[in-house]
């Protein structure tokens, strides 16, 4: 479903996928199957994204972007893609890559600054400014963000139940699952 006031160039979109009112989907753009473009978002050209993706109302998707299966952009977050911006210079050259992996989420009003990757099923809190790499599960807010915890593939927090090797073995009390990280990165919240 495209909404007839949504702005679709040639772009792939996938089997399933709604479009909402005031969208702008541009050139190249590949969008997966059964993904949510919430009203007035902004896809730019070239940026690809899996399955089963929501993007919702406002958020703006610039160029560099790739977005896995099964992410959650929340509403007016902003990617970037130029880290040293000037209105009279601009070519391919000083984009930068971002990559948000499998399962992530980005809470409302977040800003990525370009070039990091954004774990598997790692949560961005509300209104943050992310600035580093977030690790797989990571659990990150503020600005600029700072790594706070970890959480599950369900959303919930995760609590430390041992520890072996250079491995933190993490529990999810919700859906009982079990999540290892590096010690390394763990240490990170106790900092
Ligand atoms: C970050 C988040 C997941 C909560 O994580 P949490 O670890 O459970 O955080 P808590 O609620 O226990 O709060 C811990 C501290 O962090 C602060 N905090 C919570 N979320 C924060 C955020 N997004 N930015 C800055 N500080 C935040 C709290 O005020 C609290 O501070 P204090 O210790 O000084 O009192 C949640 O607040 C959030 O931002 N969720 C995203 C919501 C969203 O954007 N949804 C999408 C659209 S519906
Ligand atoms: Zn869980």
């Amino acid at each position: 479903m495209i909404h007839e006031s949504a702005y679709v160039e040639d772009a792939k979109i996938g089997e399933g996928t709604n479009i909402w009112h005031f969208a702008h989907v541009r050139k190249g753009a590949k969008i997966g199957k059964n993904c949510n473009i919430g009203k007035d978002v902004y896809i730019d050209t070239n940026v690809e994204m899996g399955d089963n993706c929501k993007i919702q109302n406002f958020a703006t998707v610039y160029q560099g972007v790739k977005l896995g299966n099964n992410v959650f952009v929340g509403p007016h977050v902003c990617f970037t893609n130029d880290m040293y911006p000037r209105a009279l210079i601009w070519n391919e050259e000083k984009l930068e890559k971002t990559l948000v992996k499998d399962g992530a989420s980005i809470g409302a009003n977040s800003t990525i600054v370009a070039g990091i990757t954004i774990g598997k099923y790692a949560m961005v809190g509300a209104g943050s400014v992310v600035t580093k790499d977030v690790p797989d599960h990571g659990l990150v807010f503020g600005n600029p963000a700072r790594l706070k915890g970890f959480v599950c593939e369900c959303g919930s927090k995760l609590t430390k139940k041992a520890e072996k090797k250079n491995l933190v073995l993490l529990y999810c009390s919700r859906c009982k699952k079990e999540v290892s990280v590096d010690e390394t990165i763990y240490r990170e919240i106790e900092a």
